[in-house]
């Protein structure tokens, strides 16, 4: 067998996934995202620091990986479950990002809850593709992307993308996306900017 210089061997694995309450077992990454880490992500900033100091910093999202090497050939994946709420009228969301390698892309398949994936490309041009249980939301190459709870139980989503797609929050933390979705007038509102 030839193994290229680009794609490390390694040995199969399996995994196990709780999908009714969105957890990896063992899994060698775990992030945690509390409402502290959105600070400069939501419009409505002083509902933020309200949630923080009245809600003692409630929990926003957590993201489970095995991973496998970050490279070209090798497929990471994740279990992305994200808190149902709102910070002042804007439902909870993730931060979002743009690949590093922009021309990568990303499958979602939702496993359980119901809500958006916000997704921008460089361009500015941009698209809110609903997320609920059993539906699949293909992330293309060049768009940004940012899943939004609108339900009431945690949105639960399996992530696969290329190895070496890296992540990058900076454009997004410095632009943000050109819609957001709020619970207004008793409905789902999604406004551009
Ligand atoms: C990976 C991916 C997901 C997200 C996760 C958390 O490429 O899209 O695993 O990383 O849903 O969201 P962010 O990364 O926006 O904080
Ligand atoms: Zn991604």
């Amino acid at each position: 067998m030839n193994i290229k210089d680009t794609t490390q061997f390694i040995q199969p694995f399996g995994v196990d996934i709780d999908l009714e309450n969105g957890i990896m077992h063992n899994p060698t990454n775990h992030l945690v995202r509390n409402a502290s880490d959105m600070l400069g992500y939501y419009e409505n900033e002083d509902a933020l620091q309200q949630l923080i100091e009245a809600e003692s910093n409630p929990l926003h999202y957590e993201v489970f990986e095995v991973p496998v090497p970050e490279e070209y050939g090798h497929l990471m994946y994740c279990i992305s479950t994200l808190q149902p709420g709102k910070v002042g009228d804007e439902y909870y969301m993730t931060k979002g990002h743009y690949h590093t390698i922009l021309e990568t892309g990303e499958i979602y398949l939702c496993l359980k809850g119901e809500g958006y994936m916000m997704m921008k490309t460089p361009d500015g041009e941009w698209k809110a593709e609903k997320m609920m249980k059993g539906r699949m939301v293909y992330v293309p190459p060049y768009w940004a992307h940012r899943s939004i709870n609108t339900g009431n139980v945690p949105l639960i989503s399996f992530c696969v993308y290329p190895g070496d797609a890296g992540h990058n929050y900076g454009d997004i933390s410095e632009e943000g996306f050109p819609a957001r979705i709020f619970y207004k007038d008793e409905k789902i509102v999604i406004e551009e900017a």
